[in-house]
């Protein structure tokens, strides 16, 4: 076994880039506040019955899922569905519902995906939609003609009338599933529509101790801002004297750190389609001008259906144009890049090498130039030959040696991520198909229900979650507090005017103290 690499930020530099902070560039997605409810009323002519079991749905709305089972209609009858779900909503979304079913093939139980369905609801009070919708057969199916598989889905929405922010009360915590230097991150249940998510908490006195307000602006921003199918997606944040609160997708299918620990090393095929989704959301985050600074497989979480989820805006840098440069020396030892470690500022394209540390560690197990030693890794990620092995294949070698090249005006993606999407590694990825989420997932964690956290750490599950009472809030000056404002997700123009002024997002920048340094190189593999 060996531990997970943890985030290092030591800030050395005694001349402070630019500001950070501020993304007023792009207006934000329209925000809603209310419930959607979705009635999957019945469904002819899917899941054969004499093939496996009962058929079951997975409704997906704005990256929450709710699992819907069919219940029996008796022999010579379709099953019956009648069941609903509320969601939360804080923007548009479409809903989409993929109908899967448990067969036994060759004696192992198998879950097949026979057809998804998308439906765009009316974001206008009480308009329902009630109609009968195509379910779209998995290619490789074939079970009987497309024309014929239809669900019938009923969807309203319902606003929630007077804004009011949201509280902990509003929640029960279920488990605890991870933990950092800020806080805690729990599963929770919001009481009133039931529905599953993440919540990131963090003790606003820990954020000011290590002076990094302007960070955890800027991950609730990027949150806020971004909205790619591999990025997780924040539902809410809201806030007490004492803490902040992130409530994010609930992601269950567990850290690709989980699964990489569990496998040792994943296919060729396995670790391209990761990279390709996490391609398209690097991509994304530097068409905001973000760098994303903490690639590695512990920020990395799988969905129910082994889709990415790249987590932990912890450490973004906003406001990086392509020619941006940036001296934080901050990341993960394992994945720095060579002009990090150098300290003569680096670009968007120190993303692009932690892309190649990646790959390179899915592909064999551990990362190119890994060190039990802090210092020695240092010293061969920017000296040692990197190779390969054997077995790696040619392109494989070919794409590592340019993403993982230590000039970075030479690095593949130093002209953009085309030049990266254009390799013949991904020969034959059709683009548009893997960002609609249309590749089925080489490899599909175990999820046995919603709230299933199997695939978390027992460490962390295992502990009472418990949401901490203290009054540290009371020492915190009503200046500090201000540069709080900003962080409540729960109207549209007030948080808009929050992140124009990015004068409190640059007021603290560059002072993380050395102490998160301590037991920063221990992964004892
Ligand atoms: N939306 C989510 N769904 C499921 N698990 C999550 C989610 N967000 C975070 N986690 C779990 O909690 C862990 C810690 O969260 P995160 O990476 O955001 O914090 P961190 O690395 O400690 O934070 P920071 O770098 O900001 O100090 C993740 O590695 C993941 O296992
Ligand atoms: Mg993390």
């Amino acid at each position: 076994m060996f531990k997970s690499k943890k985030t290092q930020e030591i800030v050395p530099n005694p001349n402070p880039p630019a500001a950070e902070g501020n993304t007023n560039k792009e207006s934000e997605k329209s925000h809603l506040n209310g419930t959607l409810l979705v009635r999957v009323v019945g469904a002819v002519n899917i899941g054969n019955l004499s093939l496996g079991s009962l058929p079951y749905c997975i409704v997906e709305f704005d990256k929450n899922e709710a699992l819907i089972n069919a219940k029996d209609g008796g022999s010579e009858k379709p099953p019956l569905w009648q069941a609903r779900a509320h969601f939360d909503v804080s923007k548009e979304s479409n809903i989409v519902v993929s109908f899967y079913q448990k067969r036994l093939i060759n004696n192992e139980e198998n879950v097949i995906l026979l057809g998804t369905t998308t439906v765009e609801p009316i974001f206008e009070d009480q308009k329902m939609v009630d109609d009968w919708f195509p379910i779209k057969m998995n290619e490789t199916e074939g079970l009987c003609d497309e024309d014929e598989k239809r669900v019938h889905i009923q969807v309203c929405y319902k606003p929630a009338g007077a804004k009011k922010s949201l509280s902990i009360d509003e929640f029960e915590l279920l488990k605890v599933i991870g933990k950092g230097s800020f806080g805690k991150v729990m599963q929770v249940r919001k009481k009133d529509t039931n529905r599953i998510y993440a919540m990131k908490i963090i003790r606003k006195s820990h954020v000011v101790e290590r002076s990094e307000i302007s960070h955890t602006l800027a991950e609730r921003n990027v949150l806020v801002k971004i909205n790619n199918p591999f990025i997780v997606g924040l539902k809410f944040s809201f806030q007490t004297a004492e803490k902040l609160y992130l409530v994010l997708a609930f992601v269950n299918g567990g850290e690709l750190f989980y699964h990489l620990q569990k496998d040792g090393a994943f296919t060729e095929d396995r670790s391209r389609f990761y990279i390709s989704e996490l391609l398209c959301a690097l991509e994304c985050l530097h068409k905001y001008d973000i760098i994303y600074r903490d690639l590695k497989p512990e920020n990395i979480l799988l969905d129910y259906s082994g889709h990415i989820a790249l987590c932990d805006f912890g450490l973004c840098k906003l406001n990086m144009t392509d020619k941006n440069k940036t001296n934080t020396f901050c990341g993960t030892p394992e994945y720095l890049a060579p002009e990090l470690l150098l300290g003569k500022g680096y670009t968007k394209v120190v993303d692009w090498w932690t892309l190649g540390v990646l790959l390179y560690e899915m592909m064999t197990g551990l990362p190119p130039f890994y060190d039990e030693n802090t210092n020695e890794m240092y010293k061969k990620i920017l000296q040692q030959p990197l190779t390969f092995p054997s077995e790696m294949s040619p392109l494989a070698q070919d794409i590592l040696s340019k993403l993982l090249n230590r000039e970075p005006t030479e690095r593949l993606g130093n002209n953009g991520s085309e030049e990266i999407k254009a390799h013949p590694f991904f020969g034959g990825i059709d683009w548009v198909k893997l960002y609609n989420k249309k590749y089925q997932p080489p490899f599909k964690p175990s999820v046995s229900s919603a709230t299933d956290t199997s695939n978390f750490d027992e460490e962390f599950t295992s502990e009472v979650p418990l949401d901490s009472v203290s009054n540290e809030g009371n020492y915190l000056s009503a200046t500090v507090q201000q540069q709080f404002e900003g962080f409540t997700y729960e109207d549209r123009d007030k948080h808009i005017g929050s992140m124009v002024s990015s004068s409190l997002m640059s007021s603290t920048l560059n002072a993380r103290p050395l102490s998160r340094q301590i037991g920063m190189n221990g992964r004892g593999r």
